[in-house]
C-alpha cells in the first residue's frame, strides 16, 4: 500500500483544504491544511473499485441495507476486536452527531448536564448546547504525559442529579488515549451507581497501536447496566466520512425501540447506496489496508517525536495510543491561547486545530491530524522549527 501520493483534493470542495475555510478558521489561505479529522488518502482499493462498478450499473434508486452489509460488519467485530455484536441491537441513521444527539434528547431534559472528559472532539459541546443541556467538565488528569481520568470529581459530577449522561470518547479524540479495560470498568461502576447514561462514541476505535488494545466499551458494561448505547461508524477507519452512515448499538430493548421510533418518525432511517456497498466492502476487504495504514500511521509519529527530539524547540509530543490525531504540546513556548493560534496559523503556516477549541484545558496545545503522506508533515514539522526559531 503506498501513503505518500499526493492527493490534490481541491478538485472538490474539501472542508479541511478549501481556500474559504482555511481564510475563515485560520485567517491565512496558505497555512497546511491538518485540521479537520479525515485523511489525505486513498480510500481501500476494493471500495475504489466496488463503488466504480456501482456506479457504471447506472441505476441508483431506492435500495435496503442487505443482510451481507451486517454480516460484514459483524464480522469485523468479533474478528479483530472480539465483540460479538447482536444484530437486534443495532440501529442505522446518518451520523455519529447525528445519534449522539438523538440520545442526548431521549435520556435528558432541558437544562440537564451532560459530562464531558474535557479536552475532548469539539462537536460534542455544540450537540450539547444546541439540545439546551449543560455542558459538565470532567477534566482529564495529564501526569507525566499521559492523560488520565479523574474518577473522584467523576463520581461526585456523576452524583449530582442533575447530570444525566456521560459521553464517552473511546479512543479519545484529542488526546489519543485508549481507554484500558479498567478504566472502562471504572466508569461502568460509578455511572451505574449514579444511573448515568453513557454514550460511547468509538467512531476511533479501528485506531490503536500496539501494545495498546481499543475495548469496547459495552464488552465491560452490557452485561451490568441497561443505559448505555454505543456509536460506531467506519467513516474514519477507511477514510470515507463523506458518504457512509453511522451505526447506534442499544442492548436495551426500550432505549433501542425510542431511538427507532425516532428515526422512523423524523424518515432518517434510510441508506444511500454508495454508503451501504463502501461500508460493506470495506469491512470485507479493509483489514490489510488498515493494517498498513497503522504502520503507516505510527512512522508519521515516531517521526515527529524525533524530529521534537532532536530540534529542541521546547514542543512535545503526547504520546498517542491511538486515533490519527497528534496532540502537542506548546505550554513552554509561553503563548497565551489566542497567541499561539496566531502563530501557529501565521508564523508556522499550519492549519492545526487550537487546543482552547476543545476546552479550556486544551489551552497550550494543538491537534495534528497525521492521515496524509509522510512528506506533509515533514513539511510541517519544518515550518514549526523554523518559526520557533524565528521568535527566540
Ligand atoms: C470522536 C468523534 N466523533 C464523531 C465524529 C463525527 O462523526 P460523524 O461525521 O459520523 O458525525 C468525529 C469526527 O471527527 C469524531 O472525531
Amino acid at each position: 500500500m503506498n501513503f505518500d501520493t499526493y492527493i490534490d483534493r481541491n478538485q472538490y470542495p474539501t472542508m479541511k483544504w478549501s481556500r474559504e475555510f482555511l481564510a475563515e478558521h485560520f485567517g491565512n489561505e496558505e497555512a497546511i491544511p491538518m485540521s479537520v479529522a479525515d485523511m489525505d488518502l486513498k480510500a481501500p482499493p476494493a471500495v475504489i473499485e466496488q463503488l466504480q462498478k456501482r456506479t457504471a450499473h447506472g441505476v441508483f434508486g431506492y435500495e435496503y441495507i442487505p443482510d451481507s452489509y451486517f454480516i460484514a460488519l459483524e464480522n469485523w467485530y468479533k474478528n479483530r476486536h472480539g465483540w460479538h455484536i447482536n444484530r437486534q441491537h443495532l440501529e442505522t441513521c446518518p451520523s455519529i452527531l447525528n445519534a449522539i444527539s438523538i440520545l442526548i434528547n431521549q435520556h435528558s431534559n432541558i437544562n440537564d448536564g451532560v459530562i464531558l472528559q474535557t479536552p475532548v472532539f469539539f462537536e460534542f459541546r455544540m450537540v450539547i448546547k444546541s439540545n439546551n443541556r449543560k455542558i459538565v467538565k470532567n477534566p482529564l488528569k495529564l501526569v507525566e504525559g499521559k492523560y488520565h481520568i479523574d474518577f473522584d470529581d467523576l463520581e461526585a459530577k456523576a452524583g449530582d442529579p442533575n447530570n444525566k449522561i456521560l459521553i464517552l470518547c473511546n479512543p479519545h479524540n484529542p488526546v489519543g488515549r485508549v481507554w484500558s479495560k479498567t478504566e472502562l470498568e471504572q466508569i461502568t461502576a460509578i455511572c451505574k451507581r449514579h444511573n448515568l447514561f453513557v454514550i460511547a462514541d468509538e467512531i476511533h476505535g479501528d485506531f490503536a497501536f500496539p501494545p495498546h488494545q481499543y475495548t469496547p466499551y459495552l464488552t465491560v458494561s452490557a452485561d451490568t447496566m441497561p443505559n448505555v448505547a454505543t456509536c460506531i461508524s467506519p467513516a474514519k477507519t477507511f477514510n470515507i466520512a463523506g458518504m457512509v452512515d453511522a451505526i447506534t448499538i442499544i442492548p436495551h430493548e426500550a432505549h433501542r425501540h425510542q431511538f427507532h421510533e425516532f428515526a422512523h418518525r423524523y424518515q432518517i432511517n434510510k441508506t444511500n447506496v454508495f454508503s451501504s456497498i463502501a461500508i460493506e466492502t470495506a469491512y470485507k476487504h479493509g483489514a490489510d489496508w488498515l493494517d498498513s495504514l497503522l504502520v503507516y500511521l505510527q512512522g508519521n509519529i515516531n517521526m515527529i517525536r524525533e524530529h521534537l527530539q532532536k530540534n529542541s524547540i521546547n514542543v512535545s509530543l503526547i504520546d498517542p495510543e491511538g486515533t490519527f490525531l497528534v496532540w502537542l504540546d506548546f505550554r513552554k513556548l509561553g503563548l497565551e491561547a489566542k497567541e499561539l493560534e496566531q502563530f501557529l496559523a501565521h508564523d508556522a503556516k499550519i492549519a492545526v486545530s487550537p487546543g482552547y477549541w476543545f476546552g479550556r484545558e486544551g489551552a497550550g496545545f494543538a491537534r495534528m491530524t497525521i492521515g496524509c503522506p509522510q512528506k506533509t508533515v515533514q513539511r510541517a514539522l519544518d515550518n514549526l522549527t523554523n518559526a520557533v526559531n524565528d521568535n527566540r
